[in-house]
């Protein structure tokens, strides 16, 4: 049908570019160099190709292979993404040492994942160590829950709903408006206008070009490389687009937020990589855990029933409700906690490991990149029971007990884990119980039953569902 997927295409690239470094590099030892480094530790894990790593064999099911290496090896094993070593880690207790207690000493930063002199460059995401802290603490204070917008329902009352919805279609704009609204102070309409610049530029910035960060691992010189060809990850115009809008912005709004943000120390640049970060961080992350929780209360109809009674019975039906009552709702909390359990936004996390250190007799040396397999420990039956059924129940006050923290991370962990964390949570709370209040959701013949996921995490094929209208 002339679809190649994008794993087929990475596949297909790789089986030409394999050949050609051989013979630009000869004798492997390029290739192979780095591949010494988990033997040299007696870390075991899948042995990797010259090159490309294990990247081959983690295919399109990277959890399969997380749980098939965590099987063989134990819970803490080696991979190679290109040239790039990677140690898993899926023991809490070493999990909690990374991402908590040596977050400052040993593990503050990321990975390298933007250019250095591109858009991103400063964003808090990004940045590393102290300039990571000043920008960090100048942000926290910023996520308040202020700006929340009423008009969701309207859009509903608005669609046929006799057909079966594209559940992304219909969240993501509204997630827009809200990004854009708390980052940029701009008032966008995405909702009633799918067509508005801002989403559609959005949707574009969101659709990352990951090739540039798999090259770069794969050749000598591969940063340098692309620099010199101008590659992006992020389209040119894109970019421009998004820095025209907060400079506008900002000179319109004096008084605004973003004239806030400079006003604790940050350049110009910095403010301008936070606004746009905040939309990469925020619009995707937001639509895709609304899309996947509304797929399970779907698939889940006597929580979406209990979800409703506890709804129905403490908030005036379409009237305003207050913070404090939405977070009274003990088991909106609870359905939604389970959602992100079930499918997790962000399969993996990483830290660099920027100093040599020993941890519960594990050496992990300087420059070493700890990856945390978060979908995997979330659906580990060592500290869940019956990992594979959703069941809201077990974030219960009363079973709170059972939770291992360190076994359970949608907004990662540690100082450096989600700073919109609380915001992302109230915005898709207030989402939910609207949507509740007037409607029920129902699967249907074009819902895919079990969910199926492609490399980048992300269905197979569009989330359908029938929006039933409730009896008043
Ligand atoms: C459901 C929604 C969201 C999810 C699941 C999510 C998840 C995450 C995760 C897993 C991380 C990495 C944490 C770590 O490495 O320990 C992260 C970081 C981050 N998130 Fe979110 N996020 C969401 C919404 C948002 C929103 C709405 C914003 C901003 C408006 C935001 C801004 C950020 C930023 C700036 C970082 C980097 C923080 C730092 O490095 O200091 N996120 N998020």
């Amino acid at each position: 049908c002339g679809y190649i997927s994008p794993f087929r295409s990475v596949t297909f690239c790789l089986s030409f570019c394999i050949p050609t470094l051989k013979s630009l590099f000869p004798g492997r030892r390029y290739g192979v160099w780095p591949y010494r480094v988990f033997r040299k530790l007696g870390i075991s894990g899948p042995m990797p190709l010259p090159f490309v790593g294990n990247v081959l064999q983690m295919g399109t099911d990277i959890l399969s292979f997380d749980r098939q290496c965590l099987d063989k090896y134990g819970d803490v094993w080696g991979v190679f993404e290109g040239r790039q070593p990677m140690l898993m880690v899926a023991n809490p207790e070493l999990v909690k040492a990374v991402m908590v207690k040596e977050c400052y000493s040993s593990f503050t930063n990321r990975r390298n994942f933007v250019p250095e002199d591109g858009p991103l460059a400063d964003g808090v995401a990004v940045v590393k160590d102290e300039k990571w802290k000043r920008i960090r603490s100048s942000l926290t204070p910023c996520f308040t829950s202020g700006r929340l917008k009423q008009n969701f329902v309207k859009k509903l009352e608005r669609m046929n709903l006799d057909e079966p919805i594209d559940v992304r279609q219909f969240v993501a704009p509204y997630s827009m408006d809200v990004v854009a609204s708390t980052s940029f102070s701009v008032d966008t309409d995405c909702i009633n206008n799918p067509d508005d610049p801002v989403n559609v530029q959005a949707q574009k910035a969101t659709n990352f070009n990951f090739w540039p960060v798999i090259i770069q691992t794969m050749i000598p010189f591969g940063g340098l490389l692309l620099k010199l060809l101008k590659f992006e990850t992020l389209p040119r115009s894109n970019v421009d687009f998004f820095y025209d809008l907060i400079k506008r912005l900002r000179d319109q709004h004096k008084a605004g937020k973003l004239v806030r943000i400079q006003l604790r120390g940050l350049t110009e640049h910095e403010v301008l990589s936070q606004a746009f970060g905040f939309v990469l961080a925020g619009y995707e992350t937001v639509s895709t855990t609304l899309c996947f929780l509304l797929y399970n209360l779907a698939t889940n109809p006597d929580a979406m029933c209990t979800l409703q009674k506890e709804i129905d019975s403490n908030l005036q039906n379409n009237g305003s409700f207050s913070y404090e009552e939405l977070s009274g709702l003990d088991y909106l909390d609870q359905v939604l906690c389970e959602s992100m359990r079930f499918f997790s936004p962000t399969p993996r996390l990483d830290r660099e490991c920027k100093k040599t250190i020993e941890i519960h007799g594990v050496t992990i040396p300087k420059g070493t990149l700890v990856a945390i397999p978060v979908s995997l420990l979330h659906m580990d039956p060592r500290f869940w029971s019956s990992p594979e059924i959703f069941r809201p129940e077990r974030f219960s006050k009363e079973n709170a007990s059972e939770l291992n923290p360190y076994a359970y991370m949608p907004f990662g962990l540690g100082p450096r884990n989600c700073v919109g964390m609380r915001f992302a949570v109230l915005v898709m709370k207030m989402v939910i119980v609207r949507l509740l209040q007037s409607y029920s959701l129902e699967t249907c013949q074009d819902t895919l039953i079990p969910m199926q996921f492609n490399w980048q995490f992300q269905p197979i094929k569009p989330i359908k569902l029938k929006f039933v209208q409730r009896k008043q």
